[in-house]
């Protein structure tokens, strides 16, 4: 009898990525496969190109060379929110909230989505519905029960972050695209955000997370992947690329 062993199908896989733009080349041919479950960390200099391969691989933009799979299906041209339906979360670089809205209403307009309902208005909850169990138990999570009801324009920068997270976890995400999700907090929030995203990853999450804080990425990440003018610098365990000379020079020796 022969077995064959299949290999596992990646959660997220880019295939020599491609993103021009005016004569520019701003992501150069990147490769990169991240097994189900794997932590990603993104790192590389102001202007490398992290934001843009997350728009890439979240759909905000339109590769233009290279191929983009999503759990061994093509994604490359469709649109954001049918790779969110397929388990794709993204959060930005800056919040992309509804400072108006409170903190649960937020969570839970995600979770309304999720279930099928229309994400386009808010359906004040009549009953202890689905979308609402899933976003009192999201903001549970990310420790924000006791300030779910306060409008997100007044959280703190740290708290804000929290809700972006609770809202991946109540759209049922699988693999997390985070940009920079502790940029501009306190060293408290920067903690809590670690540990919290660190448990996303223990539960089975797959994460992919640009950020700078160095001594974070290389706490959480099992795999690093340095990004330079757009192309794939190194690509290692954090053991690895810290002690890459190539990478220390991208940083123009900065202690990383
Ligand atoms: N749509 C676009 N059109 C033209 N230039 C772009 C576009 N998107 C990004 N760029 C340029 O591409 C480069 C990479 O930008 P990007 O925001 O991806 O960098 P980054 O690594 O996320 O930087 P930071 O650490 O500052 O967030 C920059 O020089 C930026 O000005
Ligand atoms: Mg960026």
């Amino acid at each position: 009898m022969t077995v064959t062993l299949e290999a596992q199908v990646p959660a997220l896989r880019a295939r020599d990525l491609g993103f021009r733009v005016g004569g520019l080349d701003i992501i150069k041919g990147i490769s990169l496969s991240v097994p189900p479950g794997h932590f990603v960390g993104i790192i590389g200099p102001n202007g490398a190109g992290k934001s843009t391969l997350l728009n890439l691989l979240s759909g905000v933009l339109r590769p233009t060379a290279g191929e983009i799979e999503l759990a061994g299906r093509v994604v490359t041209h469709t649109r954001p929110a049918v790779r969110a339906r397929r388990g794709l979360g993204r959060t930005f670089q800056t919040s992309s909230l509804f400072n108006g809205l409170s903190a649960y209403e937020n969570v839970r307009l995600a979770a309304q989505a999720h279930l099928g309902g229309s994400a386009r208005f808010y359906r004040p909850p009549r009953a202890r519905d689905a979308a609402s169990i899933s976003a009192t138990g999201a903001l549970e999570q990310v420790g924000l029960a006791d300030q779910a009801h306060r409008l997100t324009g007044l959280l703190s920068h740290g708290d804000k972050r929290k809700v972006e997270l609770a809202v991946l976890l109540a759209s049922q995400s699988a693999v997390l695209l985070l940009d920079e999700p502790m940029a501009g907090v306190t060293a408290d929030d920067v903690d809590q955000l670690s540990s919290l995203i660190g448990g996303l990853h223990r539960d089975g999450h797959t994460v992919l997370m640009v950020e700078h804080h160095m001594s974070v990425v290389v706490g959480l990440a099992q795999t690093i992947a340095v990004l330079d003018a757009g192309a794939l610098l190194a690509l290692g365990t954090p053991a690895e690329v810290v002690a890459n000379e190539t990478v220390q020079q991208a940083y123009l020796g900065q202690p990383l």
